[in-house]
């Protein structure tokens, strides 16, 4: 797809008040249509996420056959086609900007009986697949990719699986979904273990549509063969959307921010972890379950923040939040630390150096490491430099810095800003209406 170049341009200054609900989470979006498609009956999802990514997978699986209304205000039905009931598509399935739809598609197509082939963005087509295909191999699927193990993937259908028991050497959701889904339709026990824990969206989701997993410990399993029922799905706002609020108002004085509905999975919650320990002032109210999933009322007051070593242990739990937490950093009193978080160089773009460049373009000095970053923050009185950002196509990239202005000398201008609407359509104006002084 041809991008326009949207350029945000932020006036320094301002705070963060008032309350908000952001978009739909993404990860549970693109759940939602897998399971519902795959379901016998007709599934509601409310709260979906309308943004190109979770709209990717909507389109592949009409693309498949299946009949799906909506999405209007974030309602969507799905009238599944059962297991088995996917067709071939007419062509390619343009996965866009999205690493969760190709990886996780991939695993569930290998199961199917007709050959598929996933394409996507320049972006998507340099990130790395052999961690889907290699497992996926073991289990009998023949996928090919390019000779660098990239996309385009050619799933080849009519491939017996059999169940594996796999460790995996990445702390990756996307990994174990992708084998889970699979797992789906191979013969035996599918067994994923993991090496820290991270989102566990897939196996609450299944458990939801009637279909039995096992955890014992870091693992998780299916038994091939089972079926799916369909179920209402209510999306909860996406945590990873709402950081970016948090973050803003935590450095810039005088702002007080309630962000509702937000999923508050415990595999999801680094963010809040990480900014509390680093002094934010974080409260959840109005705690609740919907649909297998915590959710809460965030509210957020500024507070002076001071650099920490982050713990290693809440680097997966806080994968996507990483680029707004270095501009938390870059405002903290002191040096804050990140390691074991390599994964970031792997995302949309290469978070780290991505960051550090335009961190140094605002004055930071952030040093990036082979797997974190080490960042200086000038403390509670500091300003950060103005400048022209790249965001590399980047959603998260541009939202960061989009916050970086509230504490900045003067405008922040960023560049390539169009992918923001994969995972937060209508940012600018959720962020105009919260005091953000940004325009595109
Ligand atoms: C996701 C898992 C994470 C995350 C991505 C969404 C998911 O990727 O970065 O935005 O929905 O499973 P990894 O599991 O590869 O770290």
């Amino acid at each position: 797809m041809e991008e326009q170049n949207i350029i945000f341009t932020v006036e320094p200054g301002g705070a963060l008040r008032g309350e908000l609900r952001v978009p739909g989470d993404k990860s549970i979006s693109h759940r939602s249509i897998m399971l519902g498609s795959l379901a016998e009956g007709t599934t509601e999802v409310t709260g979906f996420l309308e943004g190109e990514d979770a709209l990717a997978t909507l389109q592949a699986f009409r693309d498949m056959g299946v009949n799906i209304e909506g999405p209007d205000n974030g309602r969507v039905t799905i009238h599944g086609v059962g297991m088995r009931g996917l067709k071939t598509p007419a062509g390619p399935l343009n996965m866009g900007n999205s690493g969760t739809s190709m990886r996780l598609l991939c695993g569930l197509l290998s199961g199917q009986l007709f050959n598929t082939s996933l394409t996507g963005d320049g972006s998507l087509s340099g990130r790395p697949m052999r961690r889907v295909t290699e497992p996926l191999a073991e289990m009998g699927a023949v996928i090919g990719t390019t000779e660098t193990g990239t996309a385009p993937l050619n799933v080849c259908g009519d491939q017996p699986l059999r169940g594996i028991q796999f460790d995996m050497p990445v702390a990756s959701a996307q990994v174990k979904s992708c084998l889970l889904l699979a797992g789906l339709y191979a013969k035996g026990r599918t067994c994923v273990t993991e090496p820290a824990p991270t989102r566990d969206h897939t196996e609450r989701m299944l458990t939801g549509f009637g279909y039995a997993v096992e955890r014992i410990g870091a693992m998780a399993c299916v038994e091939g063969g089972g079926k799916l029922i369909a179920t209402p799905v209510e999306v909860p706002a996406d945590i990873s959307s709402a950081a970016f609020f948090m973050v803003g108002a935590s450095i810039s004085e005088g702002s007080d921010i309630v962000l509702q509905h937000v999923g508050v999975n415990p595999t999801r919650i680094g963010v809040i972890n990480i900014l509390r320990q680093m002094g934010a002032d974080i409260t959840l109210s109005n705690e609740r379950e919907v649909g297998g999933e915590p959710v809460a009322d965030i509210r957020v007051r500024s507070a002076p923040l001071k650099g920490i070593v982050i713990p290693e242990d809440q680097v997966p739990l806080a994968i996507d939040e990483f680029p707004v937490l270095f501009v938390a950093a870059a405002c903290a009193e002191g040096e804050t630390v990140l390691t074991g978080a390599k994964e970031l160089r792997v995302k949309e773009s290469d978070r780290i150096q991505v960051m550090a460049d335009g961190l140094h373009i605002l004055g930071v000095d952030a040093q990036p490491t082979e797997d974190g970053m080490v960042i200086q923050g000038g403390g509670a009185n500091c300003q950060l430099g103005s400048g022209r950002v790249e965001s590399h196509d980047d959603h998260r990239i541009a939202m960061a810095f989009s916050m970086a202005a509230l504490r900045a000398s003067g405008p922040v201008v960023i560049n390539n800003c169009a992918n923001v609407n994969t995972s937060f359509p209508g940012f600018v104006e959720s962020a105009q209406k919260a005091g953000l002084k940004i325009q595109n």
